[in-house]
Formats: C-alpha cells, sequence, structure tokens
C-alpha cells in the first residue's frame, strides 16, 4: 500500500479512502491490482527474459487493455532499476532531478518500492510512496521527480501513449 506526504508541515496520509481522494484532487490515477497473480520468480527475479517480461504483462492483459483504453496508451514495458542496472546512479541522478514529460508517466509496480515527489495543483510538493500492486500515473506536464526507497530496487509495468516521443524535460 502506498502512503502520502505533503513536504509544507511533513503531514502523512495513509488511510486508503483518504488517499484516493486526494490523488484524484490532483488529477492523479491510482489504482491497486493484484500482484500475488503472478507466480514469485516473476516477482523476485529481476534478471528477467523476454518470455518472462511477456509472461507478466500476459498475467494482467485485462487491466491493461481497460487502461490503455481509458488513457489512450497504445504500449506496454517492463522496466527494471536494481544493483545489476548498468550505471544505475547516473540513472537515479536523471531521475532525481525535477522534469515533466510531454505524455502521462504510467507505473505500476510488480515489485520493489519507490518514491515519486510531485508538484501539487497549489504549487506544494508531495511524496507519494509506491509498493507492489500499486499502480500511478503522473499526468503530462506534471512536475516530478523519482528516487528509490531503501531496498534500492524496482520493477514496473510502464504504458506510453507515444513510445517515440518519451523523454524528459527538465
Ligand atoms: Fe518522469
Amino acid at each position: 500500500m502506498t502512503a502520502i506526504r505533503l513536504h509544507p508541515d511533513n503531514r502523512r496520509i495513509d488511510a486508503p479512502a483518504e488517499m484516493a481522494s486526494f490523488l484524484d484532487d490532483e488529477g492523479l490515477v491510482y489504482r491497486n491490482w493484484d500482484v500475488s497473480k503472478l507466480r514469485g520468480e516473476l516477482r523476485d527475479n529481476y534478471a528477467l527474459t523476454e518470455a518472462e517480461k511477456a509472461e507478466i504483462l500476459a498475467t494482467f492483459e485485462g487491466d491493461l487493455e481497460t487502461l490503455k483504453a481509458e488513457g489512450g496508451y497504445v504500449t506496454a514495458d517492463i522496466v527494471v532499476l536494481w544493483e545489476k542496472t548498468p550505471d544505475l546512479e547516473t540513472l537515479l541522478d536523471k531521475f532525481r532531478r525535477e522534469h515533466h514529460h510531454t505524455e502521462d508517466e504510467v507505473r505500476f509496480v510488480i515489485d520493489g518500492h519507490g518514491i515519486f515527489t510531485i508538484r501539487g495543483r497549489s504549487g506544494c510538493y508531495f511524496d507519494v510512496r509506491v509498493d507492489p500492486g500499486d499502480l500511478i500515473t503522473v499526468p503530462a506536464g506534471t512536475r516530478h521527480w523519482f528516487t528509490l526507497a531503501e531496498d534500492r530496487q524496482i520493477k514496473c509495468i510502464r504504458l506510453f501513449q507515444d513510445p517515440a516521443g518519451w523523454a524528459a524535460i527538465y
């Protein structure tokens, strides 16, 4: 389960209903999908083969198709950040700089943890901690940055409206 921390006063929101309503007011989509549908090796293993990636995507095909129809997403893939990711520190340095994208940033967490820091509509920043089962969409144009949590690894499904246009604008 995710949790939200508001920067101005460190207030935490972790009651599911309050969290959902806060994220909805900020224009973020939040869902929780059942990761226990995946066999354990697909969750724990970070060195996935192409066949295993396809199996993960196939397991969530129904949920993904619904979300694609709702948000105009056309492709999905799997992204992994862990100790063996080449140039992990360089990548994290990039992700930790405030940026936005011209399309939504959609992440469904299969394993591991991460923290999105998002500039809210009022200009105040808040952290959204994402855990396995959490799906979040950061809308196009929303300023944000991302970092890993204490376990320093995450495995996610990403969805794209236009894979050719995916870039960070700092
Ligand atoms: Fe981003």
